[in-house]
């Protein structure tokens, strides 16, 4: 199984591109308005590995015969404990987790441990697995697994306080608890355990704010959605998150998406901030975002005109700005974009659209409906639109909606949305309960 393979060894293959294609851009971008920020935390790509490169280990034994195993005696016992909690089993787990030999236990996966040189318990894989019971206490558990690297443990019914001694975990770094009863505030404590570099939290009951460290962490991926989560996105550190994959849809989030989001630059590729309370103005260093190629801010109540400076976005391959109150001119550099394949602006308070974009609604790449553009079909009516501006609006600082911060490129012919290949977006499926993500490894 690839799971237990690469448990250990998979931190040194993380991305080398990132150096590579940041000198890239850096230098083909002509600086228009305020220079390209940068995060105000300083990250070591690619990550060192957990194991110096040098240091010869013991080969990977069978699991059948896996020689003497690293915490034992601790390993059992948890693991009986938390198997007479179990009172649903759908999938048969408990029932092979007998004999002193847990590489053999169903969910669980061995590996040579690093820093002790014999096999011990590297992973846990129990998504899917539906497990039932009254209180499967999750710190618990893995509080007892030593050497644990990999903890996947979508759609069971694990709750419970997570303590900040999971830091002593010294080689966890991937931690899946969606879609399981965890309750109450955003378990800070996680943001202790500073290997982690996947962080799956989405489909739980958590509540109240969430706090501005957690997107100081270093993280490959960040899922917190279909939370219950409050308050607005921390704007001091939002754009620090290193973060390839953001989902912070279906909460009730307030407030502005944070200007800071453009630090991000070098590393963001999908975001997702759909279904939310969002309001305020789109931030112009959403433009900064070379890297990304999907933004869904969808289902909102964000106003204003849509910065031009989204013509920069030249990855973005999907943008989702529909059910908003969004007005202005569609601007035309965002129809120019080389790898747009499907722009969703409907439900919003457009009025102008100009020739490019014109060829991409033809193209059905760029989806109007439900506008005040003139001469289109299905717009709101006169009445609907006349009483959203008789309202007076703006945006603060109204002269960023004009910066380009980038070359933009030359007006390029339109391919029918039938002539192109779908993109795949990875962060979309988060959004689905309660399977697992069927290819969740970055
Ligand atoms: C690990 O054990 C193997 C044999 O059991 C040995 O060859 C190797 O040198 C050991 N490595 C370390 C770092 O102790
Ligand atoms: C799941 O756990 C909750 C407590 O967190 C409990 O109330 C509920 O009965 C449990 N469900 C099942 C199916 O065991
Ligand atoms: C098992 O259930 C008991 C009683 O609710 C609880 O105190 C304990 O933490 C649980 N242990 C695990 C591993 O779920
Ligand atoms: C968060 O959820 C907990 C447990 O469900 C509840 O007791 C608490 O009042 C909620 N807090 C907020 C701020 O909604
Ligand atoms: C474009 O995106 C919208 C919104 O997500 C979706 O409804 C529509 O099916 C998409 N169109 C294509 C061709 O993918």
């Amino acid at each position: 199984m690839a799971l237990a393979s690469s448990s250990f060894t998979k931190m040194k293959m993380l991305p080398k591109l990132l150096l590579f294609a940041f000198l890239i851009f850096q230098f083909s971008l002509a600086k228009i308005g305020p220079p390209r920020p940068n995060p105000t935390i300083t990250r070591i790509r690619p990550r060192p590995p957990l194991i110096p490169p040098c240091v010869k280990l013991m080969p990977r034994r069978p699991k059948t015969n896996p020689g003497p195993l690293a915490n034992g005696a601790t390993i059992l016992h948890i693991t009986q404990e938390l198997k007479r909690n179990i009172t649903y089993d759908p999938f048969g787990y408990t029932k092979t987790w007998v004999g002193d030999n847990y590489c053999l236990f169903k969910g669980f996966f061995c590996d040579v441990v690093p820093d002790l040189n014999i096999t011990g318990l590297s992973s846990i894989d129990f998504s899917g697995a539906r497990f039932g019971g009254q209180f499967l206490n999750f710190y618990r558990f893995i509080r007892n697994l030593p050497d644990i690297a990999i903890f996947h443990a979508n759609s069971n019914n694990f709750s419970g306080v997570i303590k900040r001694n999971i830091n002593k975990l010294r080689f966890l770094y991937e931690l899946d608890l969606s879609n399981n009863k965890f309750l109450g505030g955003f378990p800070g404590s996680v943001l202790g355990a500073n290997k982690l570099s996947f962080v799956d939290f989405r489909f739980n009951g958590y509540n109240g704010s969430v706090p501005y460290r957690l997107f100081n962490i270093d993280t490959d991926v960040l899922f917190i959605n279909n939370n219950g989560f409050t308050g607005t996105i921390p704007a001091a550190t939002f754009g620090n998150t290193p973060a390839l994959y953001v989902t912070l849809a279906a909460n009730k989030f307030t407030g502005p998406i944070p200007p800071t989001i453009g630090r991000a630059w070098r590393t963001l590729r999908e975001v997702l901030f759909l279904k939310n309370r969002l309001s305020g103005c789109l931030p112009f260093e959403i433009g900064y975002l070379v890297k990304a190629t999907v933004l869904d801010a969808s289902s909102n109540i964000i106003t204003g005109p849509i910065p031009k400076s989204l013509g920069c976005l030249f990855s973005l391959q999907i943008l989702n700005l529909a059910n908003n109150h969004l007005y202005g001119a569609i601007p035309e550099s965002l129809c120019s974009l080389p790898h747009v394949y499907n722009i969703t602006l409907s439900n919003n308070y457009f009025t102008q659209v100009g020739p490019q974009c014109r060829k991409l609604i033809t193209a059905q790449r760029l989806h109007v409906q439900g506008n005040c553009l003139p001469g289109f079909r299905c717009q709101k009516t006169a009445t609907e639109c006349a009483t959203f501006f008789c309202k007076p609006r703006s945006c603060p600082r109204a002269n960023t909606f004009n910066y380009v911060p980038c070359k933009l490129p030359a007006v390029a012919a339109v391919a029918s949305v039938h002539d192109m290949v779908p993109p795949s977006p990875r962060s979309y499926a988060a959004l689905e309960t309660p399977q697992p993500l069927p290819n969740r490894r970055v």
